[in-house]
Parts: C-alpha cells; sequence; structure tokens
C-alpha cells in the first residue's frame, strides 16, 4: 500500500500523520515513512538544491526536472524495495506536489509535468492520496508561528501563488476520485488527526 500526503504549506500534513502511524504500528502493521523531495542521501542532496534560498535564478523547467529526479531515486531506494517487502509507505508528498506547484503555479502546464514523471516514476501512482485542504492565508500564518519549521525558497512566493496551489490540488482531486480523499485541514488537530487514521484504515 502506497498512500500520500498532498496540500498546501502549513496545513499540518507532517504533524496528523504521527498520530496515524503510532496507532498503525500498535497494530502490527510495518510502515515506512518518508518525504518528498528527500528520504533518500541522493535525495536530499537534490532537495537542498531545489529549496535553498540561494537559488533565486532557478528556471521552473529546471525545478521540475529536479523533484523529478529527486523522486525517481527515492522510489528506486526506498518506496519500491518497501512495497515489495509488503510495508506500507505513507510519503509526505509526492507526484500531484509537481503537478500543482510546477504545472499549475508555475504555469509549466499539468500535462507536461505528468509526463516527465511518468518517465520518472514507470507510472507508479497512490493507492491513496490524502489532500489537507486550507486557506494558504492560515497556513502561511501557522507556519509563521511554528518557529521550528525552516521558511524554504517557496514558501517566500506570494499568497496569489499558494492559492493556485491550493486549487490546483482541489482540482487534482477531481480528477483521480479514486485514489483520493479530501480532508478539511483547518479544523482542531485532533480532530484532523483521527479523521486521517480512519480513512487509512477503511483502505487497508
Ligand atoms: P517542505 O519543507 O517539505 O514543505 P512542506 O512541509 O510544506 O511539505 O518543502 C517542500 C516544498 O517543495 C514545498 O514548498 C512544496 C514543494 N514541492 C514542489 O514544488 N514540487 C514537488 O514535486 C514537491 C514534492 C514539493
Amino acid at each position: 500500500m502506497f498512500i500520500t500526503l498532498e496540500g498546501p504549506e502549513g496545513s499540518g500534513k507532517t504533524t496528523a500523520i504521527k498520530y496515524a502511524v503510532k496507532k498503525l504500528e500498535e497494530m502490527g502493521y510495518e510502515i515506512v515513512q518518508t518525504r518528498e523531495p528527500g528520504g533518500t542521501p541522493i535525495s536530499e542532496q537534490i532537495r537542498d538544491i531545489i529549496l535553498s534560498k540561494n537559488n533565486t535564478e532557478m528556471d521552473g523547467r529546471t525545478e521540475a526536472l529536479l523533484y523529478a529526479a529527486s523522486r525517481r531515486q527515492h522510489l528506486v531506494e526506498k518506496i519500491w524495495p518497501a512495497i515489495k517487502e509488503g510495508k506500507i509507505v505513507i510519503c509526505d508528498r509526492y507526484l500531484d506536489s509537481s503537478l500543482a506547484y510546477q504545472g499549475y503555479a508555475r504555469g509549466l502546464g499539468e500535462e507536461n509535468v505528468l509526463n516527465i514523471n511518468k518517465f520518472a516514476t514507470e507510472d507508479t501512482m497512490p493507492d491513496l492520496t490524502i489532500l489537507f485542504d486550507i486557506d494558504p492565508e492560515i497556513g502561511m500564518e501557522r507556519i509563521k508561528e511554528n518557529s521550528t519549521r525552516e521558511v524554504n525558497r517557496l514558501d517566500l512566493e506570494q499568497i496569489e501563488f499558494h492559492k493556485t496551489v491550493r486549487n490546483a490540488f482541489l482540482s487534482i482531486s477531481k480528477e483521480y476520485p479514486e485514489r483520493y480523499v479530501v480532508i478539511d485541514a483547518s479544523r482542531p488537530q485532533e480532530e484532523v488527526e483521527k479523521e486521517v487514521l480512519d480513512i487509512i484504515l477503511k483502505r487497508l
């Protein structure tokens, strides 16, 4: 089972999943929790290049290709082996983030970005995607309040960019209704955490 978490900045997906992982492990499931861009040493190095605040010159297509490169390495080294061993893989962001951020918000086109990602992933799509939907104004406010989370190059985009990202995710969720579940991430953390666990248990 391959599960991905998607949503705009500050949607709380990383915190919300911790509860589900803990509960699932207590039930005896083997979970591999990982994130994009990153998850392996090579992918983490690519992440540093993508998110560095110094790289203001980065071209949109370069950005999209780097995300896809990082994703491929992550699949090869971590995700595919774990799935083969029958583990549940939970990945914080995956291909849909590229469709939303690079395809829509950077304006590269969903189809173009999907195509380079098909090459990178050999058509590996998640079984379940949980979209943490939230108004980006609330999301950015949460990031500012949360001093442990470092601000990266994409956080520095204007609010319009993040609104486009939100709408992009909502429209992607309608394109793939069989694997998407949308949750309202503006509710209290405890409610969101429980809903996430319920959604996963229903699919197992
Ligand atoms: P991260 O600090 O992991 O953000 P978050 O906690 O919000 O997940 O940074 C990842 C950033 O990269 C985030 O701004 C979203 C962006 N991103 C893309 O633009 N395209 C992608 O394909 C992926 C995976 C992430």
